[in-house]
């Protein structure tokens, strides 16, 4: 069997080349890493919870016009996606005041904001993603002033859309990251969503108990990643819960 060809690694996918031109595959990995890979563990079973939740999620955006790179899952760990000109901006989108916003203006983690608030952060590993605005995106060329609208308005769409199908399953969608792709096609250029939309690029809080249940549980060493994953994807009807039940009688279901 020839081995696919490596496009790219990072730290927690590797692209492969795709089965066509045009389209790549996106291999979900279970390293864990934070603070620009300072901190880094292998979390078995990380990248299949997190490959079946963004392809759940970039199944739904799609159903409601967004447009996205991903094509299908292929098994596992993989999807096939359309191959885009990756955008080097991160557009986080942010509802509640939690991780940097929180550290530097001085709010306390769990205060509403009083909107949603969008911010871009330029990615360059060795600058250890520096927060940049407007002015510097387009001035750098990053991307040009259209983009920027477009990338913003489907960055609130997708918060919007989210916040309502995570508050359906009893889940806070406190913050958030996006990364958008140019996708060519004839003579046409279009921005879709692209990367990933997991428990490791959004902060998601249990409604009810305030209990993290996304990558900060690695981040602040509060264990459980797995597990929290896992609820996540069970929450969303991903999952089926097939752990062993602890007793041999009737299980109480709750129909909230
Ligand atoms: P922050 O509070 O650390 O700036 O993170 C904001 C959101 O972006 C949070 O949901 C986590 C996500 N994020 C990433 O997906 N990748 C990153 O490299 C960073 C720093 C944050
Ligand atoms: N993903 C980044 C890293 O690997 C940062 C983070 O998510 O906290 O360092």
């Amino acid at each position: 069997m020839s081995r696919r060809r490596r496009i790219y690694e990072g730290k927690a996918k590797i692209l492969y080349e795709g089965p066509e031109p045009g389209t790549l595959i996106q291999h979900f990995k279970d390293d864990a890493t934070a603070f620009n890979a300072k901190k880094h563990e292998v979390i078995e079973g990380k990248g299949v919870l997190n490959n079946r939740i963004s392809e759940f999620l970039f199944k739904r955006l799609a159903e409601i016009g967004v447009p996205t790179h991903f094509i299908r899952r292929l098994n596992m760990r993989e999807q096939l996606i359309r191959e885009v000109e990756i955008i080097p901006i991160e557009v986080v989108v942010r509802n509640i005041a939690a991780g940097s916003i929180a550290k530097r203006l001085g709010l306390e983690e769990g205060t509403a904001l009083p909107r949603s608030i969008i911010e871009f952060y330029y990615k360059a590993d060795a600058l250890d993603d520096p927060m940049v605005s407007e002015e510097h995106i387009t001035a750098f060329g990053w991307a040009n002033p259209q983009e920027i609208d477009e990338m913003m308005a489907l960055a609130l769409r997708v918060n919007d859309y989210l916040s309502g199908l995570f508050y359906g399953v009893g889940i806070r969608l406190v913050d958030f990251k996006l990364e958008f792709g140019r996708q060519f096609e004839n003579d046409m250029m279009r921005i879709v969503l692209a990367d990933e939309i997991s428990p490791d690029s959004c902060r998601l809080w249990d409604i009810k108990t305030d209990e993290k249940l996304d990558k900060d549980r690695f981040r602040q060493d509060l264990g459980g990643l797995l597990d929290a994953y896992r609820e996540v994807a069970r929450r969303l009807g991903i999952l089926m819960d097939n752990r062993p039940t602890k007793t041999s009688g009737p299980r109480l279901v709750s129909s909230k």
